[in-house]
C-alpha cells in the first residue's frame, strides 16, 4: 500500500508524472479527543492533533516531502534551510531519503538537543551561526540567489502545499471542519497552510464551515501581535523564537479572512500548558507546541465564547525533541538503594 502525503493527497498537490513519490510515512497523524479538558475549558469538543507522530517528530515532514520531491524533480543536488530545529531535522531526513545533500543553518546554541541530534544523524552539513533565526533566514535567502541550492524554508510554496494536508485530515476525520483551530505561530507558514487547506476542502464541497484560525505567538517573540518586528526575540519555546516571520502577511490574511485572532502567550502560560497536557492527558508536545493549548486556556479565561464549539489544537512537535526543558520541570524522582524495603518506603509519601 503506498503511503504518505504525496500519494494520499496527490489530487491536491503539485504532483507531475516526473515527481518522485517517496515517503517516510508522513501524515495520517492521530486526532485525540479530550472530553475532560473540553469540560474544563468549557468548549463543546476538544481534539489534539499529534503532529509529533510524523517521521521526524514534527509537522514539518508534510511540507518537506513535497518541497524535496519537487527539488529532486527539478534536478537540484543540494537543499538548504534556516531553522530553529524542526525544519532542519526534517530537511536532513528527506534530503537523505531523496538523495539530495542537506545544508542547515541554525542559531548557535539555541536549538533543542534532540533536533540537533537528528541533523547530525541524518548527515546534514550543520552551519551554526552566531545569530538568531531571522538572521539565519536572511543569509540562506541570499545564498540561494547566487548558488544552485534549493531553498526548502516555507518561502518555498511547496512547503505550504504539503502542510495544508493536515487540514484535510482533520476534515476527513471529523467529517466537517472544526469551529476553532488553535496553533502556535513562529515563521507563520503553518497558519497560512492550514487556512489554505480548509479553504480548498470547502471549495471542493468537503466541508460546510470554515474554522476561525487562532494563532499564538510567544509573548517575547510576538511581532504580529505587536505589529512590528522584534529584534531580539526571547522565549522558552525555542521553535517559535522568531522576530520577523516570513509569512507575516499570509498569517494576517488567515486571521482576518477567518474571523480569528493572533494573540501572545507568556512563557509561564506555555510551560503550564506543556505540563498540564502531559500530566492530564498523556500528550507530550514540545514547548512551542503547547502554545496552542496555552492559547485556548487564555481564551477560556478571557471569556471568549467557547460553549458548544468544536476546537482542534495542533501539537506541532514531540516533547522528546527538547529533553532539557522537560528535565527543568519539577519531576517526582526518588533515588533509593536496590532493596525491597527502600523501594517500599519510596512508594509512600
Ligand atoms: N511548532 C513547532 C514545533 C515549530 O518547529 C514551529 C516552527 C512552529 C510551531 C511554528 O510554525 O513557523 O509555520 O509558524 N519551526 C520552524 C523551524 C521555524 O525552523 O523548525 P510556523
Amino acid at each position: 500500500m503506498p503511503h504518505g502525503v504525496l500519494h494520499r493527497f496527490e489530487a491536491f498537490l503539485p504532483v507531475t508524472p516526473a515527481t518522485p513519490m517517496l515517503s517516510l510515512g508522513e501524515g495520517d497523524t492521530p486526532l485525540v479527543s479530550c472530553p475532560r479538558l473540553a469540560a474544563e475549558v468549557g468548549c463543546g469538543e476538544l481534539y489534539f492533533k499529534l503532529e509529533g507522530c510524523n517521521p521526524t517528530g514534527s509537522f514539518k515532514d508534510r511540507g518537506m516531502v513535497v518541497a524535496v520531491a519537487k527539488a529532486a524533480e527539478q534536478g537540484a543536488r543540494r537543499i538548504i534551510c534556516a531553522s530553529t530545529g524542526n525544519t532542519s531535522a526534517s530537511a536532513a531526513a528527506y534530503g537523505a531519503r531523496f538523495g539530495l545533500a542537506p545544508l542547515v543553518v541554525v542559531p548557535k546554541g539555541n536549538i533543542a538537543l534532540g533536533k540537533l541530534a537528528q541533523a547530525v544523524m541524518y548527515g546534514a552539513r550543520i552551519i551554526a551561526v552566531d545569530g538568531n533565526f531571522d538572521e539565519a533566514l536572511d543569509i540562506v535567502k541570499r545564498v540561494t540567489e547566487t548558488h544552485p541550492i534549493a531553498l526548502v524554508n516555507s518561502l518555498n510554496p511547496h512547503r505550504l502545499e504539503g502542510q495544508k494536508t493536515a487540514a484535510f485530515e482533520i476534515v476527513d476525520e471529523l467529517r466537517e471542519a472544526p469551529d476553532l483551530l488553535c496553533l502556535p505561530v513562529g515563521n507563520a507558514g503553518n497558519i497560512a497552510a492550514y487556512w489554505k487547506g480548509f479553504r480548498e476542502y470547502h471549495q471542493a464541497g468537503r466541508a460546510k464551515v470554515l474554522p476561525r484560525m487562532m494563532g499564538f505567538e510567544a509573548a517575547g517573540a510576538a511581532p504580529i501581535v505587536q505589529g512590528a518586528p522584534v529584534a531580539h526575540p526571547q522565549t522558552v519555546a525555542s521553535a517559535i523564537r522568531i522576530g520577523n516571520p516570513a509569512s507575516w502577511r499570509l498569517a494576517v490574511a488567515a486571521r482576518d479572512e477567518s474571523g480569528g485572532d493572533i494573540r501572545a502567550v507568556t512563557d509561564d502560560e506555555i510551560l503550564n500548558a506543556y505540563r498540564k497536557l502531559a500530566r492530564q492527558e498523556g500528550i507530550f508536545g514540545e514547548p512551542a507546541s503547547a502554545a496552542s493549548f496555552a492559547g485556548l486556556l487564555q481564551l477560556a479565561r478571557d471569556g471568549y465564547p467557547l460553549a458548544g464549539q468544536r476546537v482542534v489544537c495542533i501539537v506541532t512537535g514531540t516533547g522528546l525533541k527538547d529533553p532539557d526543558t522537560a528535565m527543568s520541570v519539577p519531576g517526582d524522582l526518588v533515588e533509593t538503594a536496590a532493596t525491597i524495603e527502600a523501594v517500599e518506603r519510596a512508594l509512600i509519601g
